[in-house]
């Protein structure tokens, strides 16, 4: 039977009692997603990106049928402190989830060889990542997340993840997009490729993007997400709240603002050190 027919039959039965066949169904899934021969996401030949649900789901299956378990790191990585300060010993019977730290890769993630990690930062189940991607420092990947190939994801960007609803799309950040630092983008919105999204912008289903090129406003629909056309350059800004009290208070909201497409000077200013990749 297919796996993705195999998933489907096990959420089916809606349980919490999972047999060795089960489990042994999850791994085929992981070592899918770990080689990247299925994905969480897909783009189809009309350019628009579509959720395979049977992946979502057989990701949610792992966590339910996962048990505590010690998971300490091996002989080569050490720490040195005060012996008046050791860690606290935990053990799996205080039931604590403690995901392992420092830079790490959840299976269940493709990599693509020329990936470069910089350390700590964080790549969660079902995420894709292209070729020749720089992940940088305290950046976050989240699950099911879709990265395209030659991306900058600067320090502390944040892209979220998304496992339920399992129909719910995962953010994709297509090719040669450099996602600048401390950037949030959030809830299933695709970054068109070549995009640049300038250090400090936050991008969710309710953020409208107003675009000063094109005289238009971008905005996720009940149907669509929010997408940042290719090429588009995007800088944080404000718009004045036009209800009468907050307007009399002088208050404004944070409104991203595509002020250019990119250009020569753009790409001046995001060049990445290739000796770094
Ligand atoms: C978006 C970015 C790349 C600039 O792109 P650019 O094409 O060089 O933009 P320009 O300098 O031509 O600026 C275009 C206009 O936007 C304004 N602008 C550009 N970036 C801005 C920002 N971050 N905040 C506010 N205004 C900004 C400029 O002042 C200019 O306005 P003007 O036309 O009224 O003078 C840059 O702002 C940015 O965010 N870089 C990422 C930095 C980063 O995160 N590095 C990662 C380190 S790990």
């Amino acid at each position: 039977m297919p796996l993705r027919e195999q998933i489907e039959a096990i959420a089916k039965r809606q349980t919490s009692e999972f047999t060795a066949e089960d489990r042994k169904v999850f791994e085929e899934l992981k070592h899918a997603l770990n080689r990247g021969e299925v994905r969480a996401a897909e783009k189809s030949s009309d350019g628009q990106w579509s959720v395979n649900s049977w992946v979502k789901q057989g990701i949610l299956l792992g966590f339910r049928m996962g048990k505590l378990t010690e998971m300490s790191g091996g002989s080569v990585l050490k720490f040195f402190d005060k012996d008046t300060y050791p860690l606290r010993p935990t053990t799996s019977e205080e039931n604590i989830r403690i995901v392992p730290g420092g830079s790490s890769i959840r299976d269940g993630a493709y990599i693509a060889p020329g990936v470069v990690c910089m350390p700590p930062m964080y790549v969660n189940v079902g995420a894709w990542i292209g070729t020749g991607t720089m992940v940088d420092s305290h950046a976050l990947v989240g699950s099911c997340a879709q990265i395209g190939e030659r991306v900058h994801l600067s320090a502390a960007a944040q892209i979220g993840g998304v496992l339920e609803p399992i129909n719910a799309s995962p953010v994709v950040i297509e090719d040669d997009v450099v996602v600048g630092g401390n950037c949030g983008i959030y809830e299933g919105t695709v970054v068109r490729e070549r995009a640049v999204i300038g250090a400090g912008v936050v991008l969710t289903r309710s953020t409208p993007v107003y675009d000063l090129v094109r005289e238009t406003i971008y905005r996720a629909s009940s149907e669509q997400p929010l997408e940042i056309p290719a090429g588009a350059v995007v800088i944080p800004g404000a718009r004045a709240v036009s209800k009468p009290w907050g307007k009399d208070q002088g208050l404004s909201v944070q409104t991203p603002i595509i002020v250019k497409y990119r250009d020569d000077r753009t790409d001046a200013a995001t060049v990445l050190e290739e000796w770094l990749r």
